[in-house]
């Protein structure tokens, strides 16, 4: 395994993240301790999850990854071996009505109730990092495009940071991380705790594959001079890199089978975009999914890359992906497709 630093701290995490958000709903707890067991044998040592999850959220099913993991944490008795990073979820009183009315707001109220009640799920006196899971303002993430301009009312950066820092302070926390952010977001964040002596944010977790390299426009810059890296999710855009949904397959089980409303990786561009990348990955004997996971893995700008898996064997191919060092050839081809079909899936 290979490792990075955390953002300014003083933590190593392994470049590959162990994601959680199958667990609980698509995986069961067996199937997740296994998963936990296999992964911290090869040196996995950051583990990602969510208050949110498992996914896709539902009232019947909020929390229950991160109480696996807490069963397992006091089944194993390793929580000094496992940097674990979670989330408090943002507003969304349309789809999460279950999380505090869906009125999610990053005031000290939601954030002491969401730390408090991860904690006691994971079983566990402290988070090492916490992250804010998608933006409280009205702006541009989960693949929407386009900026409509609104007047919007939300918890100022400063109160999220003091709340932040008192968790920090009785230490339940030990840092602070932003996922599925903007530019503003980002340089609002580091702004204020440079300019107040806030806590810093150490990363940010957005959404980063072959199929959606828009993390590289504007935000790539920011991971590395204020050394805030990248924590890569959905690196292989829902599995859809591995080639499998091509030709029309719906593999049984997986994930877009089973939720075809997961619409964001099966555009006709993204579907053109998976042929080329699994053609050229087959052509150099590669895994298609490795080759995609390998490119994400050695980003200049990137932390680690939080891979998902539902079964051993993708666990196994996605943890070895950090042996496979692509060629400049190969890397030349990527940059081709990625030239002819940019961003298919933003
Ligand atoms: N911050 C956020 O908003 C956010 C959003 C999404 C994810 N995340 C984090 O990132 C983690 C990973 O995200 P993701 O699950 O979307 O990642 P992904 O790598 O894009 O998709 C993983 C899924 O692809 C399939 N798969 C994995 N390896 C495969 C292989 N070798 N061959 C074929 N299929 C394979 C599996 O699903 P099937 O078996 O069902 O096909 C697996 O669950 C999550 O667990 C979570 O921790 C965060």
């Amino acid at each position: 395994m290979e490792y990075r630093t955390l953002g300014n701290t003083d933590i190593d995490v392994s470049v590959i993240c162990l994601g959680t958000m199958t667990w609980g709903q698509q995986n069961t707890r067996d199937e997740a301790f296994a998963q936990m067991d296999y992964a911290l044998a090869q040196g996995v040592n950051f583990f990602d999850s969510a208050e949110l999850y498992s996914i896709p959220p539902k009232a019947e099913t909020y929390g229950n990854t991160e109480t696996i993991i807490g069963e397992w944490l006091k089944a194993r008795g390793n929580r000094d071996q496992i940097i674990l990073a979670s989330k408090i979820a943002g507003p969304g009183e349309d789809w999460i009505p279950h999380i505090r009315g869906g009125k999610t707001q990053f005031n000290k109220t939601n954030i002491d109730k969401a730390i408090n009640d991860s904690l006691k799920r994971l079983q566990t006196n402290y988070i090492d990092l916490y992250q804010l899971h998608w933006p409280e303002r009205k702006t541009n993430f989960f693949g929407r495009l386009g900026y409509t301009a609104t007047e919007d009312h939300f918890t100022t950066v400063i109160e999220t940071l003091e709340s932040l820092q008192e968790h920090i302070e009785a230490g339940k926390i030990r840092h602070i991380g932003l996922s599925n952010e903007t530019l503003w977001g980002m340089m609002s964040f580091l702004k204020a705790a440079y300019e107040l002596n806030l806590p810093r944010i150490v990363s940010v977790q957005n959404p980063y594959n072959l199929l959606n390299r828009t993390y590289e426009v504007g935000l790539a810059e920011i991971s590395w001079r204020e050394q805030c890296g990248l924590l890569a999710y959905s690196p292989l855009g829902f599995g859809v890199l591995s080639g499998k949904y091509l030709n029309n397959q719906q593999p049984a089980g997986a994930r877009i089978s089973l939720w075809p409303d997961y619409t964001r990786y099966s555009n006709p561009q993204a579907t053109s975009a998976t042929e080329k990348y699994v053609a050229l990955a087959r052509e150099h004997d590669h895994d298609p999914a490795q080759m995609a996971l390998a490119f994400v893995n050695t980003r200049p700008f990137l932390t680690s890359t939080i891979i998902g898996a539902t079964n051993m064997e993708q666990l196994k191919a996605n943890i070895k992906s950090i042996e496979l060092m692509l060629s400049d050839e190969v890397l030349d081809e990527i940059e081709a497709i990625h030239q002819l079909i940019p961003n298919p899936s933003p």
